[in-house]
């Protein structure tokens, strides 16, 4: 098994809800350690450049006003095949369509307000996690 970091943001709608400790607790159950973790408001200039790779959707504009419409945790995550273990907790993009036991599943609103992102690939990953932190600001 791989040793991997992936990139995962806590979106607005968990934040109002005052869900990140429940999220958290749903990542640390799957063995991923947080080795990063910070709360922040994100730019609207952050979040474009983020999700540039979507800027042709019909979407974008919602997606980025969902995105800075408040607090967002940005964190990485560390463990075995990171990446595939994320993604396998968040669940499908779509709550409607995630398996129960999923973040998603179990908190998620809608497809837009979908509470947790997280990297599809290592390479992904690295430059995701280059937006947000420095090296110094990693410890695992
Ligand atoms: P995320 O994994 O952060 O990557 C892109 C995001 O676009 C995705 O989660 C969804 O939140 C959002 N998204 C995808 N499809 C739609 C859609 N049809 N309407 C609104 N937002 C969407």
């Amino acid at each position: 098994m791989a040793l991997e970091r992936t990139f995962s943001i806590i979106k607005p709608d968990a934040t109002a809800r005052n869900l990140t400790g429940k999220v958290n607790a749903m990542i640390e159950a799957t063995g991923l350690r947080i080795v990063a973790q910070k709360r922040i408001k994100m730019t609207r200039d952050q979040a474009e450049t983020f999700y540039a790779v979507h800027s042709a959707r019909p979407f974008f504009g919602e997606l980025v006003d969902f995105m800075v419409s408040g607090p967002v945790v940005v964190q990485v995550l560390e463990g075995d095949n990171a990446v595939a273990k994320y993604r396998e907790v968040m669940g499908a993009t779509d709550p409607s369509k995630a398996d129960a036991g999923t973040i998603r599943k179990e908190v998620a609103l809608s497809i837009g307000e979908n509470t947790v992102h997280g990297s599809d690939a290592v390479e992904t990953a690295a430059i995701e996690i280059a937006q947000f932190f420095s090296g110094n600001e990693i410890v695992g």
